[in-house]
């Protein structure tokens, strides 16, 4: 290859590069949202360009001939068309298992390349024809192999808890836990580590193939093991974690084949995800290292599934009741959460919003990091609807303003509210929540009295300045417009 095309490639995959940086810059804000998600198209197509032009140039030097370019083009364009189908058709609610099940494949695609590179590291310009894998490059390899594995059954894992629709038990909500479940996982790591150095330190033309598909056969093993013990309700931050591990995995592959390109994507997916992973476990009250070590969220998560409801009293009222009580009010605060996104009521509050704004209320909207079931998915929601940037407000900006606040609706919303939080004997006790409870009247919009996702209680809706309304929130938010006209 001459130095001119290389040059060429090395400059689109660092305009590549600055376009995935100005994507995840863009991602940060729900108003640059749009902006970033370009760039990220921007830089992935520029990215797909160049190397398929550096695999032209790369079968023209390969004296066999054949790199199955034909077959490359075939699962750009299948992969391409499947992705984009299922990514029209996933519904907002059920994205967190549509990206557990993105990540699987990218883990697997880490596995595929490793062991293809090792079978012939000089189709990938890693070592001559006949010449043994230098030790560098064997390390990469195992640590590719190692991390892509993980990633992939341990996502297959996160999906299926997430889906909650299948019989299988380990695709089951609940933590399965057995004794010295954590010397277990230990002792298979040790493993994966022996077999990976036996790989690395092998000499000879020919690779040490036994140790290495061990290795990787026990990797497969350890992502189940370490994902099993971890609840449903802990899923989001596992499948960010596992969002982490495969950036990483694919970073590894990336220093085997010499890419840039992979070594810098899989860097800032990796990197990003590990920040997200730090962020949702402290909205959480998590401990990221517990998580990492894959034995995390069990006492939350076991309880959950809807546990025993009390047959305390609650004030209810209408949907009429409570558009009276919100536009008599001076201020008001939104809190919206999981059942609103369910109810697809999005559009639906917008239109109660502008009516009490008419009336002179004042009105924002109050975003706990977790709340639904993704991050970010209260804010995806109300930009859906074009609500304001200026009336969302995020937690830690909105909490001190509870108290003085007249009124505040939460919508399909419970963990995120539930005051258990301050009771250190609780399961969910130290996650931060918004303060709902400190304000002088609260209406509750939900369809019963069932539990939110961690199947806890929540004393907010037995408050004696609670009024709950019981419905289908996009059904009790309609009325509630209609009785506001
Ligand atoms: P939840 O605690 O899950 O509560 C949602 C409530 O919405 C439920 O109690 C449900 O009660 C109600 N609901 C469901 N469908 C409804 C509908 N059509 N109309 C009206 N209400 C409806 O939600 P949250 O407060 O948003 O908290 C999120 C929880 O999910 C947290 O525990 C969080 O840790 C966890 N989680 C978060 C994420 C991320 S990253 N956001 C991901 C996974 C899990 P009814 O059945 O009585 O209607």
């Amino acid at each position: 290859m001459n130095a001119i095309s290389m040059n060429m490639v090395t400059l689109f995959y660092l305009v590549a590069s600055v376009c995935f940086i100005q994507a995840l810059k863009g991602l940060s804000s729900p108003s640059t949202a749009r902006v970033g998600n370009v760039f990220g198209m921007s830089g992935m197509a520029i990215a797909v360009v160049t190397t398929i032009a550096l695999m032209l140039k790369l079968r023209e030097q390969l004296s066999s001939g054949g790199m199955g370019f034909g077959l490359v083009l075939l699962g750009v364009v299948v992969g391409g068309a499947i992705g984009a189908v299922a990514a029209r058709r996933v519904e907002m609610t059920k994205m967190p298992e549509l990206v557990a099940a993105m990540h699987s494949l990218i883990g697997l695609a880490a596995v595929c390349i490793a062991i293809a590179a090792v079978s012939e590291p000089w189709a990938f310009n890693i070592a001559a024809r006949g010449a043994a894998l230098p030790f560098g490059n064997r390390l990469e390899l195992f640590i590719g192999t190692f991390v892509g594995a993980v990633t992939f059954s341990g996502s297959v894992i996160a999906f299926g808890k997430l889906a909650g629709k299948y019989k299988f038990r380990l695709f089951q909500g609940a933590p399965v836990r057995y004794p010295g479940q954590h010397i277990i996982n230990l002792l298979v790591a040790i493993a994966i580590v022996a077999l990976g150095l036996m790989f690395c330190f092998s000499s000879g033309a020919t690779p040490a193939w036994t140790p290495f598909i061990v290795m990787a056969a026990l990797a497969f093993v350890l992502g189940v093991l370490i994902i099993i013990p971890i609840g449903g309700a802990d899923m989001p931050v596992v499948v960010s974690m596992l969002n982490s591990y495969s950036g990483w995995a694919a970073a590894g592959i990336g220093f085997s084949l010499n890419n840039s390109m992979l070594i810098i994507a899989g860097s800032l997916v990796g990197s990003s995800g590990a920040i997200l992973s730090y962020i949702m476990c402290k909205a959480m009250n998590r401990s990221f290292f517990n998580v990492i070590l894959g034995g995390f969220g069990g006492e939350a998560a076991s309880t959950g599934g809807g546990g025993a409801q009390e047959q305390r009293p609650v004030k209810s009222g209408s949907a009429e009741d409570a558009a009276f009580i919100l536009q008599n009010a001076e201020s008001v605060i939104i809190v919206p959460g999981y059942g609103l996104a369910v109810a697809r009521a999005q559009h639906t509050v917008k239109e109660l919003v502008d009516k009490l704004t008419e009336h002179g209320v004042t009105v924002r909207y109050a975003i706990h990091p977790v709340a639904g079931r993704m991050p970010g998915h209260m804010n995806v929601l109300l930009a859906e609807a074009e609500v304001p940037y200026d009336q969302v407000a995020e937690m830690e900006d909105i909490n001190g303003e509870f108290g003085q606040t007249d009124v505040v609706l939460v919508l399909g919303a419970n963990d995120v509210v539930n005051p258990a939080a301050k009771d250190p004997t609780s399961p969910i006790a130290g996650m931060p929540i918004l303060e709902a409870y400190k304000a002088r009247s609260i209406i509750v919009n939900k369809r019963s009295m069932a539990s939110g996702y961690a199947g806890l209680d929540n004393d907010l809706f037995y408050q004696p300045n609670t009024m709950m309304v019981f419905g289908d929130a996009k059904k009790v938010i309609e009325s509630m417009v209609k009785a506001v006209e």
